[in-house]
């Protein structure tokens, strides 16, 4: 057993691995394994089906930053099956939502809304919407008041203007924002890898944001880079 050390109070790094507090308890969430640390059981996050989990694994800079606050209320663009949020849930709402988190999960695909909606029902906290991150006007009432953290991960084409104009519409000056980039869905991608990532960072930065870490996500999650950025 490696080293242990916390990021949050539900999320424990032991050696390279990322556990966190099952909020379900014996519910395996995408077949994961399952542990017990001191009498509470936790689960493998693991780094290459995630790709939030990719980017703590390998955050150098900010890997205590990158998640929002227990209790904070959060975007998660292109939730999809629900593999990463369930991670986030364990440690922004936790088990009935002691935390008193909430989640907006927002995803276009309604077969993925199935499987939120479910989710939804054991891990209270989390609100699924079926909608379309590039039309706001749809479902943009589902989210009250200006987030705390936002999280994009569509892998489509245009997934930087998305986020940006998202960023604008839907967070709160001082919160966090992570873009998850897919470099063969950008429409410049004829350019390297890395010039791709290159020329995001730029656009992010023209659009008044800051990138406090640039994340390569190469051998976990392939052709994918995490932006973490402040507004
Ligand atoms: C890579 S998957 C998400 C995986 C998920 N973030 C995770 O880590 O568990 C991308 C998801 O984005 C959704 N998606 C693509 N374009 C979208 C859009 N414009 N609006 C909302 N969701 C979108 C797809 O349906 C798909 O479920």
């Amino acid at each position: 057993m490696g080293k242990k050390r916390r990021l949050s109070w539900a999320v424990m790094v032991d050696g390279r691995a990322i556990w966190t507090l099952n909020a379900v308890p014996k519910v395996s969430q995408y077949g994961e394994s399952l542990r017990k640390f001191k009498g509470e059981e936790y689960r493998r996050w693991d780094p290459t089906r995630s790709k939030l989990g990719a980017a703590l694994s390998r955050s150098r800079k900010s890997q205590y930053d990158l998640l929002p606050q227990e209790g904070d209320t959060c975007l998660y663009l292109g939730a999809g099956h629900g593999t990463s949020l369930s991670h986030l849930h364990d440690h922004v709402c936790g088990m009935d939502n002691q935390k008193d988190g909430r989640i907006i999960a927002i995803d276009l695909s309604p077969r993925c809304l199935r499987d939120l909606v479910h989710l939804s029902t054991i891990r209270p906290g989390l609100v699924p919407v079926l909608g379309d991150a590039r039309k706001h006007a749809a479902w943009g009432i589902m989210v009250a008041s200006k987030v705390d953290w936002l999280l994009q991960d569509v892998s489509q084409a245009g997934q930087t203007e998305i986020f940006i104009n998202a960023v604008n519409r839907f967070l709160k000056p001082g919160g966090k924002g992570l873009l998850s980039l897919k470099a063969a869905s950008e429409r410049f991608s004829d350019a390297g890898e890395k010039e791709v990532f290159n020329q995001v960072r730029v656009q992010l930065e023209d659009a008044g944001l800051t990138v406090e870490e640039q994340i390569d996500l190469h051998g976990l999650e392939d052709n994918h880079c995490l932006y973490y950025i402040t507004n």
